[in-house]
This record gives structure tokens, C-alpha cells and sequence, in this order.
């Protein structure tokens, strides 16, 4: 294969280095088009451009695999926990056993919140979003901890802010809860493991302890590691685009956790379970809203419905339709939506305009069942994606921090408003038509 692209511009040959990626694919450095010809390119959603090298993680759309630095998504499911992707998404390695009992005491450490932050949350009306407040409140933890904001951190300071991070924000997800449904903050309990400890501020009430439960801890094991990352997606380029300018890690994952908060991201797997509650009023009127989908006129999607990436069913898909069933039935559970779900999903998938647009169910098609099975409300669910999300926008930020040279994410546009005029005096300006 040639080593270089040839691109013709206005009669003069440019050379186009091209770059090759671990698992072959394939790009064409246009890092210095810009300054050679004075070109830049146009690719509006950024779906041909490769932002940035990576080594966190892989997606091959058209086979439908995903894995984090190397490992497969399925195995990691199986074998692996939360707290150890964590790690190794933002690490690099699987951490020995002595670096993961350091890793899991350190954020275990930090599981407590500054007692003024608490005021916050009574400040916002009960009605708020939960993820408008967990992005002001992670935004907020900057004003906390002015010691570790230096643009230029330490590693050992990188640590401390990583940590830190990883134990608060779901202290924030657990309090945002509490002021939304208007019952005490619950604090963390030192015995309990990361994922059971969220669980325990979220359900524990004073005349009712949260149980720990095995099914729901592994499920929500499972749910987090199918979030923990995806490489560079909307919310994860967001955190990338911001801690470029060498913003702190808190209000660059703030940032973050507003992209994802929208219904074509994160924000979908609230919309999916409300569409299919829709559908379940709607006596399963399933191709009223196949036909709604396929309407260019109507703005309806079919949420939890196609990928950027994805031209091949979602592998996180794969595993929570199964797991759905597993956990329900463990549960002892009936849910009439997961049935609703996989009735559309079949005649989705056998309709014409889906396959031609290779549209497959992506991951936030059965979260929220799962989520509902765990008593999680819909409007939390994109704080449950986001908690999941936090690793991997940690690890991009790092790997962006660390890699020399790094510079500012600037792009550039092709201007296409009004040629240079001339000020109207407001007495001359036309009335609008
Ligand atoms: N329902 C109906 N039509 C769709 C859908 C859908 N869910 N998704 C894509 N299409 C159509 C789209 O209208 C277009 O049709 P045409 O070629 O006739 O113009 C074609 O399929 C290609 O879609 P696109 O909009 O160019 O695809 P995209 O890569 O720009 O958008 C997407 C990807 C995920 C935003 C989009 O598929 C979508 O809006 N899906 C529903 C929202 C959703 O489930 N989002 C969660 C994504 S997975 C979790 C995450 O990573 O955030």
C-alpha cells in the first residue's frame, strides 16, 4: 500500500501521508493541508475525521465489536468489574492485585462531598433534571478543590483529581436523586463496594436500609462497563474539545455530561422507555410508529435506533437484550415493556427502510428495562449512562493531557454569510418580509 495520498488542487500534486492504525485502519494526515494550500476540509458531524490517535478503545461498526484496550466488551462483561475497567481504561493495564486494593481504598477514601455543597441541591426546584444538577455539581467540586487545577498536573496530582472525581460524582447522582424525590442525603458506608454504596445513598431512607442485592450489583456491573467507553463520541469529544484548552478535569467532564444529557446521545435511553410506555397506550400500535419513523416529514425517531458507528447490531445491544431477560427472570420480574421492546425491534428489523440504513437497536434500546427492573426513575437513567461514561472521559482527557505537544481543538469553517457591507443607520434598515 502507498504510504502516501495525492490529492490534485488547482493543478499541483499534494502529498497526503497516510496513517495506519493497530487494526488497520486506514487515514490520510491532512495535519499540514491547511498551511501547504491554504484548504481546509469539510466534513460537517465529523464523520470522516479522525480527531485525534488513540489507544483506549476499538469499534469495528460494520463487524460490531467493540473493546477496551484490547479486550473484548463480552469478556470484560463476563470476567471483569466496573471498578477494574475503570482502572483500565484509564490506566492502560489490568491492575495487579496489590495496585486495585490501592486504586478501590483511594476512591473509597474520598466518598464524601464538602457539607456547604450540600446546600446546592435544596436550592434547585424538586422538578430539576438530575443531570442538570450533576453537571453544575461536578463543575461546582472546581471551587472545592482550587489544589488540583493546575493546567499542567502532576501525575501524582492527576491522581488525586481522578480519584477524587470517580468517589464524588456519584455521591452527586445519589444526592440529585434525593432532592428530586425530597428525602434526607444518605452518606457512603465504608464496607460496601463501589457500585452497592451508589445504590445504598440512592435507596436508603431512615426508617428503611438499602439492602445490597447480587443480581442488581452485577447487572449495574454490567451496565457500567458497557458505558465505561466509546471512544470519540459526542460527549467524549466534548471533554476532549474543553480540557484542550486546558480547562480543569471537573468542568471539562461537566461539559461532557451536558453533550450527553441529549436525546440523539445519552439522553435517548429516558426517550426509548418513554416511547415504549407510548406504545404500550397506544394499545402496541407498533407500525404507527414505524411509519411515524420513516416519515421524513415527522420529526419522530425510532429511539434507541442506529449509530454513528454501528452498521451491524450494537454489541452492547447484543448482551443487554440477553441480559435483560436473565436479570428480569432472577428478579422475578414481568415487565410488559421488554416485551414491547423486542416485538418493535422484530418489526423494525424486518422492515425495508431499517435494513437499508442498516438500523439496529444500539445500547440505550434495553438499558432503561434493565434500569426500571432496578427501580431506577427514567429521569435518571442518563445519570446512570453518564456515571458509566466517567472512565472513559477521564481516560480521554488524560491521554490528551499527557501526549506531547498537544494543542488547543480549534477547527476551522467555510464561511459561506454576507460578502463585506457597509453600516445601515436604523432609519434605512428594510422591514423584515
Ligand atoms: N429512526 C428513524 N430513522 C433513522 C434513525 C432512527 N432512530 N436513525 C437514523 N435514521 C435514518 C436517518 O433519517 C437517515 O435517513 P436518510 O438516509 O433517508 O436521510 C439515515 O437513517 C442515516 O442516519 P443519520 O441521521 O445520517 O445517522 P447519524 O450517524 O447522523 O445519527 C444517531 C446517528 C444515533 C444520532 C441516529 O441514528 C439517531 O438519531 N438515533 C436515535 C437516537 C438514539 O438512539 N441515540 C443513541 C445513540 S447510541 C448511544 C450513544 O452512544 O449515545
Amino acid at each position: 500500500m502507498a504510504d502516501t495520498a495525492k490529492l490534485e488542487l488547482e493543478g499541483t500534486i499534494v502529498e497526503l501521508p497516510i496513517v495506519v492504525g493497530t487494526e488497520n485502519e486506514k487515514g490520510v494526515d491532512i495535519t499540514h493541508l491547511y498551511g501547504t494550500t491554504g484548504y481546509v476540509t469539510l466534513d460537517p458531524g465529523y464523520a470522516n475525521t479522525g480527531a485525534c490517535k488513540s489507544a483506549i478503545t476499538f469499534i469495528d461498526g460494520d463487524q460490531g465489536i467493540l473493546r477496551y484496550r484490547g479486550y473484548d466488551i463480552a469478556e470484560l462483561c463476563e470476567k471483569s468489574t466496573f471498578m477494574e475497567v475503570c482502572y483500565l481504561l484509564i490506566y492502560g493495564e489490568l491492575p495487579t492485585p496489590d495496585q486495585f486494593s490501592a486504586f478501590k481504598e483511594r476512591v473509597l477514601r474520598h466518598s464524601l462531598i464538602h457539607e456547604d455543597m450540600k446546600s446546592f441541591f435544596t436550592s434547585y426546584p424538586g422538578h430539576a433534571h438530575p443531570m442538570a444538577i450533576l453537571s453544575a455539581m461536578v463543575c461546582s467540586l472546581s471551587v472545592y478543590h482550587p489544589e488540583l487545577l493546575a493546567p499542567n498536573p502532576t501525575p501524582r496530582e492527576m491522581d488525586q483529581t481522578i480519584t477524587r472525581l470517580l468517589s464524588k460524582v456519584r455521591v452527586l447522582a445519589a444526592f440529585a436523586y434525593k432532592r428530586s424525590v425530597g428525602e434526607a442525603f444518605v452518606y457512603s458506608r465504608p464496607e460496601l463496594d463501589y457500585l452497592s454504596n451508589f445504590m445504598h445513598m440512592m435507596f436508603t431512607t431512615p426508617m428503611n436500609p438499602y439492602e445490597p442485592n447480587e443480581v442488581i450489583r452485577k447487572a449495574l456491573d454490567v451496565l457500567f462497563i458497557l458505558h465505561a467507553d466509546h471512544e470519540q463520541n459526542c460527549s467524549t469529544s466534548t471533554v476532549r474539545m474543553v480540557g484542550s484548552s486546558k480547562a480543569n478535569l471537573f468542568a471539562s467532564i461537566s461539559a461532557g455530561i451536558c453533550a450527553l444529557w441529549g436525546p440523539l446521545h445519552g439522553g435517548a435511553n429516558q426517550m426509548v422507555i418513554e416511547m415504549l410506555e407510548a406504545i404500550a397506550e397506544d394499545d402496541c400500535n407498533y407500525k404507527k410508529y414505524i411509519d411515524k419513523a420513516k416519515d421524513k416529514n415527522d420529526p419522530f425517531k425510532l429511539m434507541g435506533f442506529g449509530h454513528r458507528v454501528y452498521k451491524n447490531y450494537d454489541p452492547r445491544a447484543t448482551i443487554l437484550k440477553k441480559y435483560c431477560d436473565d436479570v428480569l427472570n432472577q428478579l422475578g420480574i414481568h415487565d410488559p415493556i421488554l416485551d414491547i421492546a423486542k416485538e418493535l425491534e422484530e418489526v423494525a428489523l424486518t422492515d425495508s427502510y431499517f435494513i437499508e440504513r442498516k438500523l439496529y437497536p444500539n445500547v440505550d434500546f434495553y438499558s432503561g428495562i434493565l434500569y426500571r427492573a432496578m427501580c431506577i426513575p427514567t429521569n435518571m437513567f442518563t445519570v446512570m449512562f453518564a456515571l458509566g461514561r466517567l472512565p472513559g472521559w477521564i481516560a480521554h482527557w488524560k491521554e490528551m493531557i499527557e501526549e506531547p505537544g498537544m494543542r488547543i481543538a480549534r477547527p476551522r469553517q467555510i464561511y459561506d454569510g454576507s460578502p463585506v457591507r457597509s453600516y445601515v443607520p436604523p432609519n434605512q434598515r428594510p422591514s423584515p418580509a
